[in-house]
């Protein structure tokens, strides 16, 4: 067993999730690294002691470069506001840190250029924290997938809704509200919601090779937290882009805050020649699949309760037994263990700083059509 000194950065909603992983991770996979919480970091004192109580961090730091320059930290986890990440991670690259970083990689393509650089140049093992590709269900969806079960795919639909920000009254900026502000978050559901619909669709169906978008700002301006005062609000509050992926699938990706009734309801369904496959984050551990070859007098969608055991269903053998559910937590749980994995045979766990570029490529070029009301083409990685 070899021992891995965490220090994270950011004792928000993520840092909980992250933290949660950290300490759970060798408790329920076989592991040849154990994260060992040795700092927490948060620019609010009282936040990251509380956290470190909570949890059961060793110490407390309130400027991450401190944490950076101390010799006992192994990996930096970066669970920050978007603004933060091309910044926290260059210098921690700089530093000679591994580091998992949380999705998007960055606020746009150019930003994350600059973190694949550091990290390639230093030479440290990283990863983005896309996790809903650990869920169970979505794991499934790509070994069905990369089976060969759907047959040539023609379509790819993805939705990403929530409601939270219908309200003019909701400010913008600051703490926790940091997403509704464009110079921390970099854009709205584009890098929020859509990165994530973004990175499982390209790790299930290929590259995108060309994008055309609508965004809408639905409320002009708010009040900002930290000023008081009331700005003009820079994201987009909903996107929905057409594209064509490399395989010749056609596809639909939707996203907003404004769908009354929708708290998080990632949802995306696949249809190929021979088979098609959906998943609803609200149901996570059931993947519905459709299957043409069935006998007919049958035929018609199952619903796989994604949670047996004996290497039919991703992950759930380290559970508990089959039938009973996990949930979102898992996922961060899942990633952390597919990373110490990666690290432990020198092979990295997808998706990299490198990996995730894509997303961003392909954000890039949403919000740009959304401007040009043009196609636009994505960028290609190397
Ligand atoms: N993978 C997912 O499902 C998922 C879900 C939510 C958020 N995220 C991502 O995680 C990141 C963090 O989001 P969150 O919801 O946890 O945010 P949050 O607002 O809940 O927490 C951010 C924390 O960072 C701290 N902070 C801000 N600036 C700092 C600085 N300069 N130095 C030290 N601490 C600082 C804040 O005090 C706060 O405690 C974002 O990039 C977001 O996109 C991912």
């Amino acid at each position: 067993m070899k021992t891995l000194n965490v220090g994270l950065i950011g004792c928000g909603f993520m840092g909980r999730a992250h933290s949660n992983a950290h300490r759970k991770v060798w408790n329920f996979f076989d592991l040849e690294y154990r994260p060992v919480l040795k700092a927490i970091c948060d620019s609010n004192e009282e936040r990251a002691k509380a956290h470190a109580a909570r949890w059961g961090f060793e110490s407390v730091e309130t400027d991450y470069r401190k944490l950076l320059a101390r010799d006992d930290i192994d990996m930096i986890d970066i669970c920050l506001p978007n603004n933060m990440h091309a910044e926290v991670a260059i210098a921690a690259a700089k530093a000679g840190k591994m580091i998992l970083c949380e999705k998007p990689l960055a606020r746009n393509g150019k930003e994350a250029e600059g973190m694949v650089k550091a990290v390639e140049k230093a030479g440290v093992p990283n990863f983005v924290s896309f996790n809903y590709r650990r869920i169970p269900a979505v794991s499934l969806a790509k070994k069905l997938i990369d089976e060969g079960r759907l047959g040539k795919i023609f379509h790819y639909r993805a939705k990403f809704l929530q409601d939270w920000t219908i309200s003019k009254d909701v400010p913008q900026g600051g703490d926790s509200l940091w997403r509704l502000d464009v110079k921390a978050a970099g854009s709205g559901v584009t890098g929020d919601l859509l990165a994530h619909c973004i990175d499982t669709a390209l790790w299930l169906n290929g590259r995108i090779e060309s994008v055309t978008a609508m965004t809408e700002t639905f409320v002009k301006e708010r009040k900002h937290q930290l000023t008081g005062k009331m700005q003009k609000v820079g994201i987009d509050d909903a996107c929905a882009f057409l594209c064509r992926f490399a395989n010749g699938s056609l596809a639909t990706f939707e996203s907003t805050r404004y769908a009354r009734g929708h708290k998080a309801l990632y949802t995306f369904e696949i249809n190929g020649e021979k088979a098609s496959i959906a998943w609803d984050l609200h149901d996570l551990h059931r993947l519905a699949y459709f299957d043409h070859r069935d006998e007919g007098k049958v035929r018609g969608w199952r619903s796989i309760h994604v949670t047996d055991h004996g290497g039919d269903h991703p992950y759930m053998d380290k559970w508990w037994v089959p039938g009973l559910n996990i949930g979102f937590e898992h996922s961060f749980v899942h990633q952390l263990a597919d990373f110490l994995t990666g690290l432990a045979k020198g092979k990295p766990a997808s998706p990299t700083f490198a990996e995730a570029l894509e997303t961003q490529y392909v954000c890039d070029a949403v919000l740009q059509s959304a401007k040009t009301a043009k196609w636009e083409k994505v960028k290609k990685t190397k």
